[in-house]
């Protein structure tokens, strides 16, 4: 079963995105202990993160961190923070990453920014993983946000039918279109593959479809971040809320 419990405290009026995805990753911060390992997410909310984190090292926090993209490797090698690897260490014990869109379960769709693969990865080796974002990204149902499905280049025609079939046996529809960059190419992720962008309005059941496209050979990975997430830190012109996912009895 899965609630929530919600904790506010005032953040400020009349503040700017910006000003509130840094506010989440200060939150989220105050979870951070000396001697922790931790996944450190990407993009614009978790880049926050990073830097903050660069601030506690330099002032002697010691932690080590392992980036979920090239990106983010870079920032937090910017930022002073030491860096390791899945392979170096056990476990992580705590990921923060932001996400495109959070629902009242504490599912997600993440990999708007193409680091998906590796964002779920690192999560799925962390104790716990804190969302942060600011509270445009909380939604009733997931959906409306593009849902990013990583793909193998090759045999794309046949991955893409195969997904259409999911797609339709979990009552869900909507075009899809292999992601470009900025400069008109294809988009290419950290680990080669490309992204096909979905747009389904609505999914009422994305564990099913989580469990579908992850049956799918060509399908590498894909943004239905499904029971990873142990609470998300909202940010918002009201305050800060922070909602915990409560764990079923016995997990
Ligand atoms: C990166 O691949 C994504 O999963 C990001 O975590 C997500 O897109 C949120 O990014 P922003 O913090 O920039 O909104």
């Amino acid at each position: 079963m899965i609630g929530g419990t919600f904790e506010t405290s005032k953040a400020g009026a009349n503040v700017n995105m910006d000003q509130l995805k840094r506010q989440a990753a200060a939150r989220a911060l105050e979870e951070v202990r000396d001697g922790m390992q931790l996944g450190l997410g990407t993009g614009s909310t978790a880049k926050h993160f990073v830097e903050l984190l660069g601030e506690r090292v330099a002032a002697g926090l010691k932690v080590i961190g392992v980036p979920t993209s090239e990106a983010t490797r870079l920032d937090a090698t910017r930022c002073g923070v030491p860096l390791t690897t899945l392979d170096e260490i056990d476990h992580l014990d705590i990921t923060v990453d932001g996400a495109d869109e959070i629902d009242p379960a504490l599912n997600l769709i993440k990999g708007g920014g193409g680091a998906l693969l590796r964002e779920k990865i690192v999560a799925a080796a962390s104790d716990r993983m804190i969302v942060i974002a600011d509270d445009s990204k909380w939604v009733p149902t997931l959906g409306k946000f593009p849902l990013p499905v990583e793909v193998i280049p090759f045999g794309l025609g046949a991955t893409r039918r195969a997904i259409e079939k999911a797609f339709a046996e979990c009552g869900v529809s909507g075009q899809m279109a292999v992601r470009k960059g900025k400069d008109g190419h294809v988009f290419v992720t950290d680990g080669g593959h490309w992204i096909v962008d979905a747009q389904l309005g609505r999914i009422e059941d994305p564990a099913s479809l989580a469990r579908a496209l992850s049956a799918i050979p060509g399908v590498v990975e894909h943004g239905l971040f499904i029971g990873l997430a142990s609470s998300a830190v909202l940010a918002g012109g009201e305050g800060i809320r922070v909602i915990e996912r409560r764990k079923p009895k016995g997990d």
